[in-house]
């Protein structure tokens, strides 16, 4: 009781000091116009206070600058539901996918009298937002959100100089406008170069800096970021009617004086969209924007009708997806980094290009025989890929324009850290340094432990990681657990709110379920979805520890080698001496966290539940470890056994094999639900 009180004197304190400091930098920073710390120091600051608040709710209090933005009291968006969801769309990365789209698109159409024509546009890369013209006037802009709940971002939309606020008299009664907010690559690059003379950090790409600068709270910064809109769809019309093609709606919208996108053509043999295509692909970076693709879209708005829709996107619709980007630069060297379980794995730093929209100055090459194969070298001009989110790559080196005296490369013998020789075992690609003790493993093994899909520490990031490992304070896992938090008070950055808050997560790690633990402890060939198929089957530690390779064997998803590896891993030496210490720390071994009620743990008992694509509020594991903890199975792929599809963001194969097999898709809005209540509504 007296501990309790204790912390929450000690907690009410540091947020009246946090409330005046920011108090003090908002006035400097939006009234003075002259900030005294950096952008990163202020939202550590407010990171700090919402942490703070959210521990200790009831002393939250309305003037916080949590709560307000110059003057205004928000502390989040406002909630928007969208009139009609707003979908996502299906994609095709090959002519082939495209093709068999057009036929589906075809038979989908027999009654028809004619063949449907085919619209084609750029797919821009920014983020979708909803605008509401109301007698002419904007009244509402909203983001996609979930497709059916977005925010109201009306105010930051209103700075955007492209977007009428009023339309022309011949406007309809109502007019829901659907396009896409982008920044343009010379707004982007301006921005950068402002940023850069300010000693600010700069920003990695466009889309991603669209979408923050739309999210920010204070329209004031919106507007100077320079954003811009393509309109694409109407969302919702009433007192007018449309055409019946989409190729004149979007004349309508732009003869009411919304920027729509020129290239966007009408074709009437699907042999012409190919051609589209390939014409957008050579000439893309002709443009001052992004684009990932080609929208591909069926004129007739009747057809589309008829055609309809799965959960998640229309069938009248198909993205075509680019190929991934490349660039030249020049290999600066090759390096090699040491990861967790030793493995050695180069990696070539490269004079910085923008590939793909954001900046590369690192590839990895994998390992030793990629690096031989592709016979890169430092100094080579190099072909640098990045698809999307995926790590660049290094293709292949431009040998025109090798140096003469060039050699190859040759892989380090010492580990670069420790020193230890490494060693490359038979038949195995990768090259290991073989000290368990090696700092870079060290670090590697706690970051890993720490991270979100194992332990979920938070406040653990690499650099209190190198800390902590290099003045001695860890030397596994389990010290996380006995950390020495005096003398991390004397550390540099390590207040007394900081100490609480890292006391705080590390105390609340103790109760996630075994098969984070099991995860975390990089048993080989052991990743998420095994270490909690282990952790039910044996429900906690103690039966895991007596479970023989033949039990392990019989757990449906686990063949031989794994097993045996999570067999003779238990019976190391230095893996038995780990767990104790860990025992010792009290922390929950049950299969089960202890913050989740045992009602709770039988919700989707019997349901198999498969998840694709990208969640925006969960990350795949993290949802995959919700349908588990729930007594649910969350298989990788869709069969007939399935019970649901969830399908975020860019799920394709798997969808289209869910609605061949007549599986339910759920959208997120659903999935949520389905956690909370074991159902789902009808609608799905
Ligand atoms: S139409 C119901 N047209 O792509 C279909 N979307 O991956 C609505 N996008 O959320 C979308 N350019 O943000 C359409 N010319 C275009 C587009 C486009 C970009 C985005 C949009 C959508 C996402 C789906």
């Amino acid at each position: 009781m007296t501990n309790n009180s204790n912390s929450e004197d000690i907690a009410a304190a540091r947020i009246q000091e946090l409330r005046e400091l920011i108090q003090y930098h908002n006035e400097r920073y939006y009234s003075l116009d002259s900030p005294e710390i950096p952008d990163a120091d202020y939202d550590a600051l407010f990171r700090e206070l919402n942490q703070l608040e959210q521990l200790h709710p009831n002393l939250i209090t309305a003037d916080s600058p949590t709560q307000t933005v110059g003057g205004t009291t928000i502390n989040t968006f406002e909630e928007v539901v969208h009139r009609t969801p707003m979908m996502s769309l299906d994609n095709s990365f090959s002519i082939e996918q495209l093709e068999a789209w057009a036929d589906r698109v075809r038979k989908g159409l027999q009654e028809e009298k004619t063949d449907p024509q085919w619209v084609c546009e750029l797919k821009f890369d920014g983020l979708a937002v909803s605008l509401i013209y109301e007698e002419g006037k904007l009244v509402q802009a909203a983001t996609r959100g979930d497709g059916t709940t977005g925010e109201d971002v009306t105010a930051n939309v209103q700075t955007i100089k492209s977007i009428p606020h009023r339309l022309p008299e011949k406007a309809p009664a109502f007019l829901e406008v659907r396009g896409e907010v982008y920044m343009s690559l010379t707004a982007f690059v301006e921005l950068n170069k402002s940023q850069q003379s300010s000693g600010e950090k700069t920003y990695a790409n466009p889309r991603n800096t669209a979408a923050g600068s739309l999210r920010q709270k204070d329209s004031k910064i919106t507007a100077t970021r320079n954003l811009s809109f393509w309109a694409y769809a109407v969302g919702g019309i009433e007192g007018q009617e449309l055409q019946d093609s989409h190729l004149d709606t979007l004349h309508f919208l732009k003869e009411l004086g919304l920027p729509v996108n020129e290239k966007a053509k009408k074709f009437e043999d699907f042999s012409s969209v190919i051609d589209f295509i390939n014409q957008i692909e050579k000439t893309r970076h002709d443009l001052d924007y992004e684009i990932d693709g080609v929208v591909v879209k069926v004129d007739a708005l009747s057809m589309q009708d008829t055609l309809g829709a799965t959960a998640r996107a229309p069938r009248w619709a198909m993205a075509y997806k680019l190929p991934p980007e490349e660039q030249t630069t020049t290999l600066l060297d090759i390096e090699v980094s040491i990861g967790a379980g030793g493995q050695a794995t180069p990696f070539a730093r490269l004079n910085p290009v923008v590939v793909g929209g954001s900046t590369v100055s690192t590839a990895t090459l994998h390992n030793s025989d990629q690096v031989e194969a592709k016979d890169v070298r430092p100094g080579d001009t190099v072909i640098v890929r990045k698809a999307g989110d995926v790590i660049p790559e290094v293709v292949r080196p431009v040998l025109s324009e090798r140096h003469p005296d060039s050699t190859p490369w040759k892989f380090p013998t010492h580990c670069p850290v420790c020193e230890s020789l490494l060693v490359r075992p038979q038949g195995e690609a990768a090259t290991f340094c073989p000290n368990h003790a090696c700092p870079a493993q060290v670090r590697g093994r706690i970051s890993h432990f720490v991270s979100r899909g194992a332990m979920d520490i938070e406040g653990f990031g690499e650099q209190t990681v190198d800390l902590f490992v290099s003045q001695g304070l860890i030397s596994d896992v389990a010290d996380i657990f006995t950390l020495d938090m005096e003398r991390i008070a004397k550390f540099e950055g390590f207040g007394e709110t900081s100490i609480n808050n890292l006391k705080t997560a590390i105390e609340e790690s103790k109760n996630q379920p075994l098969g984070r633990l099991l995860f975390g402890l990089r048993i080989p060939h052991v990743g998420t979805t095994v270490a909690d198929l282990v952790a039910r089957s044996f429900k906690n530690l103690d039966g895991l520890e007596q479970a023989t390779i033949e039990d392990l064997e019989e757990v449906e998803g686990l063949g031989p080698v794994i097993a045996a590896s999570i067999h003779d891993w238990l019976r190391e030496k230095h893996n038995q001496q780990l767990l104790s210490k860990i025992r010792e720390a009290e922390i929950n071994l049950t299969a089960v966290s202890s913050s989740i009620s045992s009602t709770e743990t039988q919700l989707l008992e019997g349901m198999s539940i498969v998840v694709t694509g990208t969640l925006s509020v969960m990350k795949r594991e993290e949802a995959k470890a919700a349908i588990l903890e729930r007594g649910g199975k969350s298989p990788g792929s869709v069969s007939s056994s399935t019970t649901f599809l969830v399908a975020g963001e860019g799920g394709g194969s798997k969808l289209l094999k869910a609605e061949s097999l007549n599986i339910p898709v759920l959208d997120e809005e659903s999935f949520i639900q389905l956690l909370k209540t074991g159902k789902v509504s009808d609608s799905n």
